[in-house]
């Protein structure tokens, strides 16, 4: 751990008034409301007796990563599926969607020259906020499918019935990913001497591919002449760290699985490394807001377009009262249409709190549309465009756009219009198999991550 960060932690008190059911005192937007409460305690009471699905150590470690994101010495990079489904749990999907996320990576770290914090939105992102809790079609009304930790999305009675049993399955999926995702990075398949292992099948004939392909070439290269040079393989080299996160929507849940640990004082959500607030959950003086605020692990905030000043502040006194780097990310988005007339002053708020925050972009959630034919879908030239405006805007206030948070999955999808192969409308009926929000594909990922070194590299000059 850096001198910096253990000083500070020195620093840091535990949350005042504060136990891990303190959040039922207020109010908890975004609930499924279980008919059986006997049945819902008794799952969560089983679910507390449990393995954590993560360590405490891991939890700090990323946190000192995001420092040293903050402090300009990292890029983040968070992505995965708007969400997990229980049945896609499945080795080929996994292992694709870690493929995208570290070639992802590997151009950003050739293309910033700086290393990357590898941040999987999977392994626990099972819980959906709905814009409405119920679901109408024709005569019929019934609840929203809320995501696979609630209930299932077919529209029919049974399946849209919150069942808390559904809670130790999506814990039971998690660690099944987990493991996988561990064994997999343990085992060398993120080896950079094997940049071969992550190859997608279905774009070997990219354009893209090949530029990726040169830039792994040059890493190997440079690996092998340190290999040569030094007569060492650092560790570094033959596995990358990645972590886990989700949005920490459905409380009894969380609730189950925050705990105290051994020879550490406070609380850590255990369910993943990284927890975040999504923006229809946010109020300051909401049940999340007070659940987030007892725990020790590094938190994400959603800040949307109806955001204020006033609101984001108090937001960053009550989660991270002792200014403790490594503690918050803010991920905002907002709209390519609105990115420029909200961002500015709210960058400019959080500056003069003088806490310290790592900023990242979503470019995803506020460039949501529907087309005529009735598909949720982004143009992938709206997703580019909030994101080089978002790099400016904190350039132009003397911030810093740190990383990126995606939609996306190693999958052949066709739910993002465009990209370097130009998908229309047309094509979206083809492979449009999200449940929830559209996703990058594997190759209109890949270019957009060349597309932020390319402007990374523009703004530094
Ligand atoms: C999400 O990240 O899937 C999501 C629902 O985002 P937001 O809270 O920003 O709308
Ligand atoms: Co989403």
């Amino acid at each position: 751990m850096s001198d910096t960060l253990k000083t500070n932690l020195k620093s840091i008190t535990p949350a005042r008034d504060w136990s891990r059911d303190s959040w039922q005192k207020f109010e908890a937007l975004q609930q499924a409301k279980y008919d059986d409460g006997e049945a819902l305690a008794d799952a969560q009471a089983r679910l507390a007796t449990l393995p954590p699905l993560v360590t405490s150590w891991e939890i700090l470690n990323l946190k000192e990563q995001i420092a040293e994101a903050q402090a300009g010495k990292r890029f983040f990079l968070q992505g995965g599926d708007c969400a997990e489904v229980f049945d896609e749990c499945a080795p080929e999907i996994i292992t694709n969607r870690l493929k995208v996320l570290l070639q992802m990576s590997l151009v950003m770290v050739h293309g910033m020259e700086m290393p990357v914090v590898r941040v999987g939105r999977f392994a626990g992102q099972y819980a959906k906020p709905r814009s409405d809790d119920f679901e109408v079609r024709g005569d019929v009304r019934l609840p929203s499918y809320r995501g696979d930790i609630v209930n299932a999305p077919a529209f029919e009675a049974e399946a849209r019935r919150p069942d808390p049993e559904r809670m130790i399955k999506a814990y039971a999926r998690s660690a099944m990913s987990m493991n996988f995702v561990r064994a997999l990075v343990d085992g060398g398949f993120a080896d950079l001497h094997h940049p071969e292992y992550w190859d997608l099948g279905w774009v070997e004939h990219s354009p893209l591919a090949e530029q990726f392909h040169r830039i792994a070439d040059s890493i190997g290269h440079s690996v092998r002449f340190m290999e040569t040079v030094t007569g060492q393989t650092p560790g570094s080299v033959r596995r990358v760290d990645f972590f886990t996160s989700h949005e920490a929507l459905h409380l009894h849940y969380e609730q189950a699985l925050t705990r105290q640990v051994p020879r550490q004082w406070g609380w850590f959500n255990l369910s993943t490394h990284f927890p975040w607030i999504g923006m229809r959950t946010a109020a300051a003086d909401g049940a999340h807001v007070e659940m987030f605020r007892g725990i020790r692990n590094p938190i994400g905030i959603k800040v949307g377009p109806g955001m204020s000043a006033d609101w984001l502040k108090s937001l960053i006194r009550t989660l991270n009262p002792d200014d403790e780097p490594g503690r918050l990310v803010l991920i905002h988005r907002m709209g390519a249409g609105k990115v420029a007339d909200t961002l500015p002053s709210l960058i400019e708020a959080v500056k003069a709190t003088g806490s310290p925050v790592l900023w990242i972009a979503d470019p995803m959630h506020g460039n949501t549309e529907k087309t005529e034919s009735g598909y949720k879908t982004r143009r992938f030239a709206n997703i580019q465009a909030e994101l080089e405006q978002a790099f400016d805007i904190h350039a132009a206030c003397g911030s810093r756009l740190g990383g990126v948070h995606l939609e996306l999955t190693g999958e052949n999808v066709t739910e993002c219009i465009g990209g370097a192969r130009e998908l229309g409308e047309h094509d979206l009926k083809r492979a449009y198999k999200t449940t929830v929000d559209p996703r990058l594909n594997y190759e209109q990922a890949l270019e957009l991550s060349m597309l932020i070194v390319a402007k990374h590299q523009r703004l530094r000059g």
